[in-house]
């Protein structure tokens, strides 16, 4: 069934567990999401981009989405936009049918510019105002992505701040972070902690500098009511960079947010966890692989059944490490 993410997070809160939200475009990754959940008995996030928008169509999106809720109707899944940038983006996803909506407010409407902190509270407090009225929920951003160890946002055609951040910027304040939510009435709050979109995060594997799981339990500290949310945050498999380069890829040596720091932040208010890149990377090296050692294979669903299967184990590992299996 198709609930609000608020009744799910509040859910996660009283028992102390995670949920994965991933980034859906198209049919596999959404079977390999399904898939996981049922096998583990898990509820589940959707979130559609901008990107996805354009690339697949909100209609097709949307319809994707209640396809998963017919074909699993036991399964409890949240219909989440994912970095809405301006209040009539989230209303138009709200009239589609969305049960929530992310308003990113850190940036402007192109998705870009770093905004400051009053033009952030009054477009979150606009949209949530809208959004509760029509029983959606709302996850709000303060602080920008970005890499503590570059000053760079990351993503290069999606979400991400042009030009380089400071250290205060990539780093949510405490304080700020408990106005924030008392004039905004989020029901979810991202945070940044020096995650980064995509898949280079960091150039070797983060420490207590580049990837502040201490911020996080600051935050927490001071508003243990509010869900907080953690963006980035793909661990990169290294075993699928070999797989990827290994069959003719090039992606040079990188490093994501451990699973290991995710679960840590899951003790400390941590209810809502963005992927996108690890499923992408398990889809790309599964093609590879499949076609080079299927040469003469030309049916696209024998390389794409491969990705699913590929998407699923990594979901079903996210699923349980974050403590998601087991309450759908
Ligand atoms: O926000 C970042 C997500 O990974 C979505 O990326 O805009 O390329 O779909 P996208
Ligand atoms: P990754 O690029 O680390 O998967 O993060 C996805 C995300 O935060 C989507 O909003
Ligand atoms: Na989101
Ligand atoms: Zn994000």
């Amino acid at each position: 069934a198709l609930i609000s993410m608020r009744q799910m997070l509040d859910h996660a809160a009283e028992r102390g567990y995670g949920i994965p939200a991933f980034n859906v475009n198209n049919l596999e990754q959404m079977r390999a999401i399904m898939e996981a959940a049922d096998a583990t008995d898990s509820p589940v996030i959707i979130q559609a981009s901008a990107g996805a928008r354009k690339y697949a169509g909100a209609p097709f999106l949307r319809h994707l989405i209640l396809a998963a809720v017919e074909e699993f109707p036991h399964i409890p899944v949240a219909m989440h936009q994912d970095h809405g940038t301006s209040p009539a983006i989230c209303q138009r996803s709200i009239q589609l049918g969305f049960s929530s909506v992310m308003m990113d407010g850190s940036l402007g409407e192109d998705g870009k510019t770093p905004m400051d902190y009053a033009y952030n509270v009054d477009v979150t407090r606009r949209t949530v105002e809208m959004a509760h009225a029509c029983g959606v929920s709302v996850e709000g951003e303060l602080g920008c992505l970005g890499s503590l160890e570059t000053g760079m946002a990351g993503e290069e055609d999606g979400i991400g701040a042009e030009g380089q951040l400071s250290h205060e910027q990539m780093l949510t304040d405490p304080e700020e972070a408990a106005d924030f939510v008392k004039a905004t009435h989020v029901d979810a709050l991202a945070i940044a902690i020096g995650t980064s979109h995509g898949a280079y995060k960091f150039t070797q594997p983060p420490t207590g500098d580049t990837l502040s799981i201490q911020r996080i339990k600051e935050i927490h500290a001071r508003i243990p009511d509010t869900h907080l949310v953690m963006h980035g945050s793909s661990s990169v498999p290294q075993e699928w960079l070999e797989v990827i380069n290994q069959y003719g890829g090039e992606i040079p040596e990188t490093y994501g947010v451990p699973v290991s720091e995710i679960v840590e932040g899951i003790k400390h208010g941590v209810r809502k966890v963005n992927i996108d890149t690890d499923l992408r990377l398990a889809s790309t090296g599964a093609v590879r692989r499949f076609l080079a050692q299927n040469p003469s294979e030309f049916d696209p669903r024998k390389f794409l059944k491969a990705t699913v299967g590929a998407m699923r184990d990594i979901c079903v590992a996210r699923y349980e490490a974050f403590g998601t299996a087991g309450n759908a």
